[in-house]
């Protein structure tokens, strides 16, 4: 189906309004220079045809098998490869997923979670057809998007890009924005197939899962995206997946992927997952990014000649590439089309409603919110993710707006000219601390070669360690070194002191003081700032030592100590205590949150404090948290009367954190994780990192050889089906905040529940209910439905999502919603049999707006 016009919300869209008459009287009438903007008419790919399979086929016959392994690998880190023999041009990719990457800055939308948070299909169908339209602007012919894997743990350092922990709500928005990606002309790629739940040595671990998880839990996007919205494009993940390089599963690639879903389109590795050539060609994948350096040349002329991978096989890849360029038309129309544009009014409305529709009020005492502008004189903006804005998050995602809004600014707008606005970021950056810190008698600095911290080292002395990037020897100069740094801290008052350190890439660290280790970072991909706090008392005096180890020529070490009552400076408390509302923005970005690593569920250094310092100065203090999911609260959450979350809300955040706290936009957000109070309360923290000294075999790398310390690590799936609200809600324990949870300025209220009484097993079942706005102003409520299965011969979650609609709704309306439920929305994978089975019996249908809230239920008999 083609969307040529972006389907509208009349009161959300100021900026599109002048677009929708514009792109109608172009359509009408023809009038001259109508060809403008983002309503060029969207060449939808066409559906495979005998032509084109008689055409793929007649390309790949006129290609010797040298061409036909050429295309296997990309090029340029972010193109196909050309083959000048049939004229077949490269083809550009962009990530993805929250804007298109291509080059130079862009529209940048809200991230997945927030996406998720939204509940709103609709929205990502738009979502994807603003990145579409975006795309073809760039002349980018695959978008690197959308990622689906499951917010199995709040650490995941990509859990924002993705969108929920629940299967059914992935299902949902991964149909809706795949098919607004490629209603535009543009193929869609889900990622990252499959299992990639976790950052943690993601090129290493393997995912131990039992089929029943995978197929209930962790597929079901993977699946929806094949067999719903026939998605284009699919990207193996990093990770093994019960042993075996998702790039090489026979399991998911042949058996599932191409087997069972039919998928006929490209299977393309993420970039250097590719471990072993010939298991890769003879395993599924279809082309090897950003280059061929397994399945290349060399390699796979040799499998052929010998045997080892059939000719048939690489011709099927080369098809399979042909035939989707062929119904994409990429061969017949540039890709880049003059009507399209990169900068897009149309678009920023958009993400506008993205952040509106994903904001998730949690706490609001005594009504705090939204603010009177009647009692708001003064307002206070604190908090590292105040100012500058925080659109996404770290790593490939990462998008640089336009003209992103931040918390600040979009407070200040929607506060007016007549309120005064301070800001202060309440914190002093890494570096500061770093710079600000005395060191008794300056620092010693030994510089070792090798890694070993041996042999005479050269020695230097500094008055602080702050060696950001300094390239301390030639970049030529490609010696590793071992550098100790060495001195003493004097504390002038008792208390206690927070120990920084920071390093960079895949560099390592520990941190000892008076010869006992108090922080350290493994060498491993990525990285945050680690802290901890020490007791001293005053006048004491401490040895430091910190043994660093640069991964790449040059220093990026910081190392800086202060007395954590100060960290807060007197006047940021001072402002907090004038102002009649206090806003403290805290929470994650991309340099603590973000691809390649995991994430703390305790919120980055000094924010705690922060918090607990403004709260303490001002009762009316709301505060906003930027992340990708679930963070520890406990320190401050009885201190504050309100809070928010945004996730990570793209370009126009701060717009929509302005107009919820005054009430312009009714927040209804709904969270897509469960919102833990501790990690350790998370059902996947017993089983999430990988088992020690289970298999210590090393791997070859990308570069061929075993990094230091990389061992396949085995990561046992033992919460199985259990994740998030199903451990919850069959546990009888209650999280922080449940799944599906968020609070809205009016009250609902459901009533009138229709289930028939039975039904036959495999058919449709229609489930209806009245939803009503009880209060006193518009809203939009989220009706959730959840299916339990009580008789089932299997272990079962007590209750699943199978169905949800957003509802919007004047003060005292009500809407009769109707939600069909099918075959699956009552089935289990039946491991013995492998397949979905139904165990005809009791069901209880349940109707509310979270997973714990669930006014309306009734009993349905499946014969
Ligand atoms: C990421 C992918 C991304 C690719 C290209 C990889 O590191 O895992 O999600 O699409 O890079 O940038």
């Amino acid at each position: 189906m083609r969307y040529p016009f972006p389907v509208m919300r009349k009161s959300r869209n100021p900026f599109t309004q002048p677009f929708v008459s514009l792109a109608v009287a172009c359509l009408f009438t023809m009038l001259p220079g109508c060809t403008l903007t983002a309503f060029a008419q969207a060449p939808a790919p066409v559906p495979d045809s005998p032509q084109i399979e008689a055409k793929a086929h007649a390309l790949v016959a006129r290609l010797t098998l040298e061409e036909k392994i050429e295309l296997l690998g990309g090029v340029e880190n972010m193109f196909t490869k050309a083959a000048p023999s049939i004229d077949l041009p490269r083809f550009k990719m962009s990530d993805g997923p929250l804007g298109v990457r291509s080059w130079g800055p862009t529209t940048a939308y809200a991230g997945g979670a927030a996406l998720a948070a939204s509940w709103d299909p609709t929205l990502a169908r738009k979502v994807g057809e603003g990145l579409g339209r975006d795309a073809r602007a760039r002349g980018v012919n695959f978008l690197l998007g959308p990622g689906v894997n499951i917010a199995r743990s709040p650490l995941a350092g990509r859990n924002f890009e993705y969108f929920s922990e629940d299967p059914f709500l992935n299902a949902a928005l991964t149909v809706s924005y795949i098919e607004g990606v490629q209603s535009q002309g543009v193929i869609a790629t889900v990622k990252h197939f499959a299992l990639n739940d976790q950052e943690y040595n993601r090129h290493n671990v393997s995912v131990d899962v039992d089929e029943r998880t995978m197929r209930e839990i962790y597929l079901p996007a993977f699946e929806a995206a094949v067999t719903q919205a026939h998605v284009d494009a699919v990207m193996n993940s990093y990770n093994l997946v019960n042993g075996v390089h998702a790039t090489q599963n026979d399991f998911l690639n042949l058996k599932v992927l191409k087997g069972e879903w039919d998928f006929q389109a490209i299977l393309m590795s993420d970039w250097d997952a590719t471990y072993d050539g010939v298991a890769a060609a003879n395993n599924g994948l279809d082309l090897e990014m950003p280059s061929a350096r397994f399945m290349d040349a060399k390699t796979l002329l040799a499998a052929v000649k010998d045997g080892r991978v059939k000719e048939s096989t690489i011709d099927d890849k080369v098809v399979r590439i042909l035939r989707t360029i062929l119904r994409y038309g990429f061969l017949d129309r540039p890709q880049f089309d003059p009507a399209d544009s990169t900068y897009s009014v149309a678009d920023r409305a958009v993400t506008l409603d993205a952040a509106r529709e994903s904001i998730t009020l949690l706490k609001n005492d005594g009504h705090l919110l939204p603010l009177d502008p009647a009692r708001v004189k003064t307002i206070v903006v604190i908090g590292p993710d105040a100012w500058p804005a925080v659109a996404g998050g770290g790593g490939s995602s990462d998008s640089r707006a336009f003209e992103p809004v931040s918390i600040l600014t979009g407070v200040a707008n929607q506060a007016g000219p007549d309120v005064h606005v301070l800001y202060a970021r309440g914190l002093p950056d890494e570096k500061e601390v770093f710079h600000g810190t005395h060191w008794k008698g300056g620092v010693k600095v030994e510089i070792f070669q090798g890694r070993e911290f041996a042999g005479t080292p050269e020695t230097t002395a500094q008055s602080n360690i702050a060696n950001w990037k300094t390239e301390m020897w030639g970049p030529e100069d490609k010696t590793l070194r071992s550098i100790r740094y060495a001195s003493e801290y004097q504390a002038e008052k008792a208390g206690k002191y927070l120990i920084l350190a920071a390093a960079s890439g895949e560099d390592s660290f520990k941190v000892l003081v008076n010869g006992k280790e108090v922080v350290a970072q493994p060498q491993k991909e990525g990285q945050v700032p680690q802290s901890v706090t020490l007791n001293l008392t005053a006048g004491e005096t401490v040895k430091v030592v910190a043994d660093y180890l640069p991964h790449a020529p040059g220093i990026r070490f910081g190392l800086g100590i202060t007395y954590e009552a100060d960290l807060v400076p007197a006047e940021v408390k001072q402002f907090a205590t004038l102002a009649d509302v206090v806003v403290v923005a805290v929470g994650f970005a991309p340099p603590t949150e973000g691809e390649g690593y995991d994430r703390t569920f305790t919120l980055p250094w000094g924010q705690d404090a922060l918090i607990e310092a403004v709260a303490a100065a001002n009762p009316r203090t709301i505060v906003t948290l930027t992340g990708g999911g679930g963070m520890d609260t406990r320190r401050w959450l009885d201190k504050v009367p309100a809070l928010l979350h945004t996730y990570y809300p793209g370009q126009e955040g701060g717009t929509a954190v302005g107009e919820v706290l005054f009430g312009k936009h009714n927040p209804e957000g709904k969270l897509p994780v469960s919102f833990d109070r501790s990690w350790d309360e998370n059902p996947s923290a017993p089983y999430y990192y990988p088992i020690k000294g289970a298999d210590t075999s090393l791997h070859v790398t990308e570069n061929g050889k075993p990094p230091v310390d990389y061992v396949i690590g085995h990561v046992k799936y033992e919460d199985k089906l259990m994740v998030g609200y199903r451990y919850w809600t069959t546990t009888g324990k209650h999280p922080l905040f449940p799944f599906g949870f968020g609070l809205s300025y009016t009250t609902f209220s459901f009533s009138n529940l229709q289930v028939p009484a039975t039904a036959a097993s495999g058919t449709a079942v229609p489930v209806s209910f009245d939803v009503t706005n009880t209060g006193s102003v518009a809203g939009a409520e989220v009706a959730q439905l959840y299916v339990s299965d009580p008789s089932a011969k299997v272990v079962r979650p007590e209750r699943e999502l199978k169905g949800f609609e957003k509802v919007s709704l004047a003060p005292g309306e009500t809407r009769h919603v109707t939600l069909n439920l099918d075959a699956r929305a009552f089935s289990y994978w039946d491991d013995t049999a492998h397949k979905w089975t139904i165990d005809p019996g009791k069901f209880i249908i349940r109707v509310g707006d979270s997973s714990e809230n669930t006014p309306l239920h009734a009993d349905l008999t499946l014969n």
